[in-house]
């Protein structure tokens, strides 16, 4: 079961955390997985592990934001490894985020909130799906946030209205290729624990019915399974993988 044997993938902002986890699993599973990041030495360092591992690895650093780049990125991944037929849109934190109410927030700072969330799952969505069609196959899955599910008041409006752009997407481009064995799923995550601070660690672990926060192993499972055959049945669908931190 989820044997991914013979399966092309690319995993965006792999280069570290949840993207990381994803990509090494999947590599765990048999795809050979293109490692993108924005930052090549992030994306080769990932892919490199995944070698040693035993893996089949190819680091693909280009911007997600910029269609040029990701042309020539998938392109690129497409010689070296074959034609894809899976994506993991999970680049989706933009480089020195922070944390602002949309009052205090300078207009100039909306677009690369949606330029990574919306655009870069559109730019790259768009690069492989011609290909999966004519092949009547592929799997697309986007990492999403529970913040574009729900209101939540911590200075984020700008992220959730990405992250709620890309989930609404999903939806609507599930049906239109669905007929063409393309399979169109988002995860949306909860409370990761990125920090190192046990007092942060703490305060955020006792929002998640759980107990815990979720680590980046916590994803990539979900992830799996939606990529994989025996998946070929759900489409359209948002998973919440989030300790129970949001109920829908
Ligand atoms: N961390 C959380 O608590 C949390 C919660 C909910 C959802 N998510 C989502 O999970 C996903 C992964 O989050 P994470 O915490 O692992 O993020 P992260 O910031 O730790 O890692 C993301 C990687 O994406 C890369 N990246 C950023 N912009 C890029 C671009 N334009 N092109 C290519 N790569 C780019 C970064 O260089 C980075 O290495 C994101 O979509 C995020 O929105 C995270």
């Amino acid at each position: 079961m989820f044997d991914l044997t013979g399966r092309v993938a690319v995993v965006t902002g792999a280069g570290q955390n949840v993207g990381e986890g994803i990509a090494r699993l999947l590599a765990q599973r048999g795809a050979a997985v293109a490692v993108n990041d924005l930052f090549a030495e992030r994306a080769e360092g990932v892919a490199e592990g995944i070698a040693q591992e035993g893996g089949k690895a190819l680091s693909a650093p280009f911007d997600v934001t910029d269609p040029e780049a990701v042309g020539t990125g998938m392109a690129h991944v497409a010689e070296q490894l074959g034609p894809v037929d899976i994506l993991v849109n999970n680049a989706g934190v933009p480089p020195g985020m922070g944390v602002t109410p949309f009052r205090e927030m300078d207009p100039g700072e909306w677009s690369k909130y949606v330029d990574l969330n919306l655009y870069g799952v559109l730019h790259c969505t768009r690069a492989v799906i011609e290909g999966m069609c004519e092949r009547n196959w592929g799997r697309i899955v986007t990492v999403s946030s529970g913040a574009g599910q729900t209101g939540l008041n911590l200075g984020i409006s700008l992220y959730g209205a990405g992250k709620g752009a890309a989930i609404s997407f999903m939806r609507h481009f599930a049906m239109e290729v669905a007929g063409q064995g393309v399979t169109a799923n988002t995860v949306a995550l909860g409370l990761i624990d990125n920090h190192r601070d046990p007092t942060v660690t703490a305060a955020m672990a006792r929002q998640v019915p759980v107990g815990r926060t979720g680590q980046a192993a916590d994803i990539a499972p979900s992830v799996l399974f939606l990529v994989s055959e025996e998946a070929s049945w759900i489409t359209g669908q948002i998973l919440g993988v989030n300790g129970g931190n949001l109920m829908l």
